[in-house]
């Protein structure tokens, strides 16, 4: 049997040592140690052995048993090595390869445009207010010396919510606000920005857009102020070379009143298709603070007085930028905002 055994022994390693895949590996493992396998065989054999015997023929087989399940799992390592080099060498990974990049993103126009202005008036001590799009009825027109019927309320095509309630036609209510939330007759320097509404579409005229108001109210307020403090702002906004000019208007909440014109910033004047060939731009309305407004909001005229404006913001960014139509603002096209 022990003779048996060797010769098995020896068939079995000289088989292993030409294999070189893992499904002959496998066949072979069930050829010797599998239920059926020869070596399998051979231990039930064992019973026809001598008591004496059997431990140690036992003890053979189970050697052999070893010694060919060491040399199938170390052949099963190598050939598992090998595939993997072969794949380390095959399925190149570039490292080298830039990352996909988080696109960054900037602040639109309108706000660029909006933080510049706030940015000047607030160099200047101003301070900025702010009042609700939902506005009252009385805030919008009432206590701006616009009673009910007055013609001037058709200049603002409004959106009413209900009788009482509307959305603001412009930012002026937000004087209002701040004089009756103020201390009667203390000083106010303040700069209002925000969204108002108005029934109005074209090229120029968008249903919302922005204004920034200005109020200053303090004692021996005159008009040099005003004249002052918005030629320094217009400056500021379209450099030193842009000329001024205080047009006589009408406004109800001021008196008197003037709209405000700075020379072509596209033909210097000259006259061309934006400035419709007059040389100058409509930029921002303004006036003396009407003394029924203060009045009406328990400031004394007799003791101060005021200057208030009011400007489109998306106006100003037009003619900073050199853009033509308001609508492409709020298309939100990323070929037009990527260029500020
Ligand atoms: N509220 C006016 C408008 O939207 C603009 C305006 C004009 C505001 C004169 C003012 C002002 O404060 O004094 O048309």
């Amino acid at each position: 049997m022990e003779q048996e055994l060797n010769s098995l022994r020896d068939t079995a390693l000289n088989e292993l040592s030409a294999i070189d895949n893992k499904e002959a590996l496998n066949d072979l493992k069930i050829k010797y140690l599998g239920k059926k396998g020869l070596l399998t065989g051979m231990l039930r054999g064992l019973g026809a052995l001598t008591p004496e015997e059997r431990p140690r023929i036992g003890q053979v087989v189970n050697e052999i048993r070893n010694e060919i399940e060491d040399i199938i799992a170390s052949k099963l390592g190598a050939m598992k090595q090998a595939e993997l080099s072969r794949k380390l060498a095959s399925e190149t990974i570039d490292v080298t390869l830039p990352g996909r990049l988080a696109e960054l993103g900037h602040l639109h126009p309108l706000t660029l445009t909006l933080n510049r202005i706030k940015d000047t008036f607030m160099r200047l001590g101003f301070e900025i207010a702010e009042g609700p799009e939902v506005e009252k009825d009385y805030y919008n027109f009432e206590a701006l010396n616009l009673p009910q019927d007055h013609p001037a309320r058709d200049m603002q095509d409004s959106f009413y919510i209900t009788k009482e309630f509307l959305l603001r036609t412009h930012t002026s209510p937000v004087q209002v606000r701040t004089l009756q939330s103020a201390e009667p007759n203390q000083p106010i320097r303040i700069i209002a920005p925000g969204k108002v509404y108005r029934r109005d579409y074209d090229a120029t005229h968008s249903p919302m857009f922005q204004q920034v108001e200005g109020l200053v109210v303090d004692k021996n307020i005159s008009f040099a102020d005003l004249k002052g403090t918005l030629e320094l702002f217009l400056k500021e906004t379209f450099g030193n070379r842009v000329n001024v000019r205080f047009r006589p208007s009408f406004f109800p909440f001021t008196e008197p009143s003037a709209e405000v014109d700075i020379s072509c910033v596209m033909c210097d004047g000259k006259g061309c298709r934006v400035c419709s060939g007059t040389g100058w731009l409509e930029i921002l309305g303004s006036g003396m603070v009407h003394p029924r407004v203060l009045e009406m909001s328990s400031f004394d005229p007799e003791q101060v007085s005021g200057f208030a404006f009011g400007m489109g913001v998306e106006r100003i960014a037009m003619l900073t930028y050199g853009i033509d139509d308001l609508r492409l603002f709020f298309d939100n096209d990323m070929r037009f905002l990527r260029q500020f």
